[in-house]
């Protein structure tokens, strides 16, 4: 045991890239200063007028779990921030899949929080689409106003004119050209470019404000979003990088000790916390994307992330008041260049599992049930992500060779450049993979940069299917592998069997095999080879050699396995 949290201890100081940002004053104008800059604007209501048109918004939090407090957090301090500005209920859609504030691991029960000492964003949320409902489908449906197209939830959608503004803001986990839903499928960028399109021509807005909050965002619009749809959409990362949370256990400024998760994520606090706090009838969307790309990149090349614009950038010369309306009590508070900017700490995305895990193990008494619940979530994830990297980098091994295969896997394309050609292969791909490997789940998603190489390589469909089930003897029993819910199904046991009964009915959409799971264990698919392809001929060796790159991850754990403390 002590071997076991000694090798934690180490895994967690080094995958909590902590880092501080520059450190400056908030500073709030006093009326007659305020005055002098509002001149020209000591005419403009609060309310709809006819030059804004309606005010809509999406607000969408694609993540469930304790462990992803953050996400639905951000969504509801989205919505108190909107409200205060003046937005009616019924044009604001909320999705969020709503177990966060009654979650047995809240300690303080109906409540959510967004900073350390913030109030309770959670009360008086509209509950539009919750549980099952936050689905890909019925996001689509709710911004493209077809009420038909729903299944479930409270049937409210974007039903905008012409001169009408629309607000989208998308808070999760994501990878390259994915975002998370709680639900299956992911979104995939291309869908959700398609749906801009089809709603810009339908004529229902102005004009769009995209912002963006997920690891790799800037791949679901770099090379795919063309210009001339009226919308701007701003993203926490670029394409090829993970986005920050923060407000997280250990850190400063840190949740309530109470608290065993992160409370925010880098860029959607940074972006709130301003336009909170200012007149937004005088800050402009160009102002506030430099002051939260200042903020988010944490002043450390190596931990922040670069927030990135994208589509019609003139639009950033629209005031956030066009978007998000504003609150009357901040009419005497100007913006000026700089004065939100304040310390920040930040932890990987992708690691804030790890880290409630860990806090969660760490405070439990000592020999208590949830001192192993909380080891036992530990192992899971950690031995899910050992399994994910390993089974990527050894189907890159196997497709390209030992040499070849990490190089193709990590390719990033230039700037500008869509990361897959054909989308359709890549989804395929992806569900092939899965359907050998298990579910990637909200980490995996790094790896569909991987499988889009695989298809920009042209490999073809049976040389992938052969890679998957050589890598991939079974699908592992661990519950975040789970084809239909990996991520949900920690909090839901009384679902595994269901799952897993779900998982025997799996239609294998690549070869329409129906497999079942006695099937993938037994069949032996070890000894087969596609042949053309260049493979090494001792699949010990290549295990031996298997490690992803730039995965610090991986790496870690090959050095703690390497001194063989017990992780898993
Ligand atoms: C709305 O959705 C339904 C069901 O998917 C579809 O048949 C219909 O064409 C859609 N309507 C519009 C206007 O897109
Ligand atoms: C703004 O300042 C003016 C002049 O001092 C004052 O009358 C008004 O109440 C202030 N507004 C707010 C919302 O504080």
């Amino acid at each position: 045991m002590i071997r076991y949290v000694a090798g934690i201890v180490f895994l967690i100081g080094l995958s909590l890239n902590v880092v501080v940002t520059e450190s400056r004053n908030v500073l709030k104008l006093p009326s007659e200063v305020s005055r002098f800059f509002d001149a020209d604007e000591s005419n403009v209501g609060h309310d709809d007028d006819d030059s804004v048109g309606t005010r809509w918004a999406i607000l969408l939090a694609g993540s469930n779990g304790y462990w992803n407090y953050r996400h639905q957090a951000d969504i509801c301090h989205a919505y108190q921030l909107l409200k205060k500005g003046g937005l009616k209920d019924e044009n604001i859609v909320v999705f969020m899949y709503d177990d966060i504030a009654n979650n047995e691991e809240n300690p303080r029960q109906g409540v959510i929080i967004n900073s350390p000492h913030g109030e309770d964003v959670y009360k008086g949320v509209p509950k539009d689409y919750t549980g099952d409902d936050v689905t890909v489908n019925n996001f689509f449906a709710a911004l493209l106003g077809n009420k038909t197209a729903l299944t479930g939830g409270s049937g409210k959608v974007v039903d905008s004119g012409p001169n009408d503004h629309i607000f989208i803001f998308y808070s999760d986990h994501g990878g390259p050209g994915v975002l998370g839903m709680p639900t299956n499928p992911y979104l995939y960028a291309n869908d959700l470019i398609e749906v801009l399109k089809k709603k810009h021509a339908s004529g229902t807005y102005k004009s769009l404000v995209f912002y963006l909050e997920a690891c790799e965002s800037g791949s679901i619009f770099e090379g795919l979003l063309p210009e001339g749809l009226n919308i701007y959409a701003t993203t926490a990362s670029n394409a090829d990088e993970s986005s920050w949370g923060t407000y997280c256990p250990g850190e400063y400024p840190s949740p309530p000790i109470e608290y065993e998760t992160c409370l925010g994520d880098l860029y959607s606090i940074s972006w709130m916390e301003d336009s909170e706090k200012h007149n937004l009838q005088t800050e402009s969307l160009k102002q506030q994307y430099h002051l939260v790309k200042e903020r988010t990149a944490s002043g450390n090349p190596t931990y922040g992330s670069h927030v990135m614009q994208y589509g019609d950038v003139h639009l950033s010369k629209d005031t956030l008041f066009l978007y998000m309306g504003t609150n009357p009590a901040n009419d005497n508070y100007t913006f000026m260049d700089d004065n939100s900017l304040q310390v920040s700490k930040a932890v990987n995305q992708r690691d804030a599992d790890l880290v409630h895990f860990w806090y969660k193990f760490q405070k439990a008494p000592e020999g208590s049930v949830r001192k192993t619940e909380a080891q036992k979530q530990l192992n899971e994830a950690i031995s899910h992500r050992m399994h994910l990297d390993n089974s990527i980098a050894l189907i890159g091994k196997l497709l390209f060779g030992i040499k070849k295969g990490p190089e193709v896997l990590s390719y990033v394309r230039p700037a500008g450049q869509p990361l897959v050609d054909d989308w359709d292969c890549l989804k395929s791909y992806v569900r092939t993979f899965e359907t050998h490997c298990g579910s990637l789940s909200q980490y995996g998603m790094k790896h569909m940069r991987s499988v889009a190489n695989i298809c920009n390589a042209g490999i073809k469909m049976e040389q992938m299917v052969e890679a998957s089930a050589q890598a991939c003897p079974s699908v592992p029993s661990n519950t975040w592998s789970s084809l239909h819910m990996g991520t949900r199904s920690q909090t839901d046991a009384n679902n595994n069997e269901m799952l897993n009964n779900a998982i025997v009915h799996e239609i294998d959409p690549i070869t329409e095999e129906v497999h079942t799971r006695n099937d993938q264990v037994s069949s032996p698919q070890t000894s087969r080879r596609t042949g053309d392809e260049q493979t090494p001929n001792d699949d010990d060796e290549i295990n031996d050699g298997v490690k992803v790159a730039g995965s610090d991850l991986a790496e870690i754990l090959e050095m703690l396995e390497n001194q063989q403390l017990a992780i898993s």
